[in-house]
C-alpha cells in the first residue's frame, strides 16, 4: 500500500512591506504595508501578484517566466537579494521570527518605479566586454562539416558560469559596486572572464585591458556574489581566474598586480605578506607617505617601527602549503 504524504501546510497572516517610489510624484522612497495570509508554499512574486490583483493594481515589479529562468524578478527581502519567483515566504518568516517581511528594489542601480531597477547602466558596462567569441582561428574549423570540439578539461574551466541568467542580484549586493558606481560588477567581469576562457577565442588580450579598465582589481574578494547567486556561478571565483590571466598576458602595470605578485613572492620567500614596506611595492615612492603615517602612528604609541618581516613560529608551514599549490598548479590539479 502507497503511504499518502501530506505537506505540513501552515498559515501566517503576515504584514508585506513593501518599498514604493515613483520618480516623477515622489521625492524619496517609502514603504507601504499589506497584509497577505502567507501559505506554505506562497512564493514571494506569488504574494506580489495577489497583492496587486486584490490590494493595489498600481503596485510595480518585473517578472516573466517563474521558472528563475529569465532573471527579471530580483528584488530584496529582508535586505537579501533574490529571485521573487523562486523563494517561498514562509522559511523567511520562520528564520527571522516575525510576522513581518520587507521587499525592496535591488541596489545599486536607479529605481524605475516601485520594484522595477534600471539594468541598463550594467548592460553598458557588459558590452564594453565584448560578451561574444571572437574566433580563434586555430580553433574554428574552415569548413561546416568540421567541428570544433573542447576537451572537458577546457570546457569545465568556464562550463559553471554559462548558466548566468543577468538576474543582477550580485551586483546588488557587491561592496565594490555600492563604493565605485564605475566599477563594472560581478556578473560582468564573470561573462567577461566566461569569454577569455574559452579556447575558440582570440580577443582575450583587448577584454582583459576592458576589464583591468572597468575595475578588475577593485574587488574586494568579499565573496558577498557568491552567496547570493541563485545559479551558483560564482563570480568572485572568475574575477580571482581573470586577475591570474591579466598578469599571465602581461599586464602587470596596476596596483592590483603588483599587490598579488608580492603577496605570493612574500610568502614564498618569508611565509607571510612584508606588510611594512606593501605601500612602496604597490604604489611606488608615493607609498611612502603611508609608511610615514604609519610610523609616526607606532611611535606616539611606544612602538619602534620596523621595515622587516616579522618571523613566527609554524611559518614554514605556510611556505610548505605554498610549495603544494606550487605542485598542484603544475599538474592541472589546482581547481580554485
Ligand atoms: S552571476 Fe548570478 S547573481 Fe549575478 S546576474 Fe548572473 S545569475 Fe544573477
Ligand atoms: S567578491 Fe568582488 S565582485 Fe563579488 S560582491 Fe564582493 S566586491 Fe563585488
Ligand atoms: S520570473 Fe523569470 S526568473 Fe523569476
Amino acid at each position: 500500500m502507497i503511504e499518502k504524504i501530506t505537506p505540513d501546510r501552515k498559515s501566517i497572516l503576515a504584514n508585506i512591506r513593501i518599498q514604493r517610489f515613483t520618480p516623477s510624484e515622489h521625492k524619496s522612497a517609502y514603504f507601504d504595508n499589506f497584509k497577505v495570509n502567507v501559505e506554505t508554499g506562497m512564493t514571494v512574486l506569488e504574494a506580489l501578484r495577489l497583492i496587486k490583483n486584490t490590494q493595489d493594481s498600481s503596485l510595480t515589479f518585473r517578472a516573466f517566466c517563474r521558472s528563475k529562468i529569465c532573471g527579471s524578478c530580483a528584488v530584496r527581502v529582508n535586505g537579501k537579494p533574490v529571485l521573487a519567483c523562486s523563494t517561498q515566504l514562509m522559511p523567511i518568516l520562520e528564520d527571522f521570527k516575525k510576522d513581518s517581511v520587507s521587499i525592496q528594489p535591488l541596489k545599486n542601480m536607479p529605481v524605475l518605479r516601485d520594484l522595477v531597477v534600471d539594468i541598463e547602466p550594467v548592460i553598458e558596462k557588459l558590452s564594453k566586454m565584448h560578451p561574444y567569441l571572437m574566433e580563434n582561428r586555430e580553433r574554428i574549423p574552415v569548413t561546416l562539416e568540421q567541428e570544433s570540439i573542447m576537451s572537458k578539461q577546457e570546457h569545465s574551466r568556464f562550463d559553471y558560469i554559462t548558466d548566468c541568467i543577468l538576474c543582477g542580484s550580485c551586483y546588488s549586493a557587491c561592496s565594490a559596486a555600492s563604493a565605485d558606481p564605475n566599477y563594472a560588477g560581478p556578473l560582468t567581469l564573470g561573462k567577461a572572464y566566461r569569454f577569455s576562457a574559452d579556447v575558440r577565442d582570440s580577443f582575450q588580450g583587448e577584454r582583459m585591458q576592458a576589464a583591468v579598465d572597468q575595475g578588475l582589481w577593485s574587488c574586494a574578494q568579499c565573496r558577498k556574489c557568491i552567496n547570493v547567486c541563485p545559479k551558483d556561478t560564482r563570480p568572485a571565483v572568475s574575477i580571482q581566474r581573470m586577475r591570474k590571466m591579466s598578469i599571465d598576458d602581461g599586464i602587470h602595470d596596476t596596483a592590483g598586480s603588483r599587490r598579488a605578485k608580492a603577496y605570493t613572492g612574500d610568502v614564498a620567500k618569508y611565509g607571510q605578506v612584508n606588510k611594512p614596506m606593501l605601500p612602496v611595492i604597490v604604489n611606488g615612492p608615493k607609498g611612502w607617505a603611508a609608511i610615514e603615517a604609519a610610523d609616526n602612528y607606532l611611535k606616539k604609541h611606544g612602538i619602534e617601527p620596523t621595515r622587516q618581516v616579522c618571523m613566527l613560529g609554524g611559518q614554514s608551514s605556510t611556505q610548505k602549503i605554498y610549495d603544494k599549490v606550487k605542485e598542484l598548479e603544475a599538474k592541472g590539479e589546482n581547481k580554485t
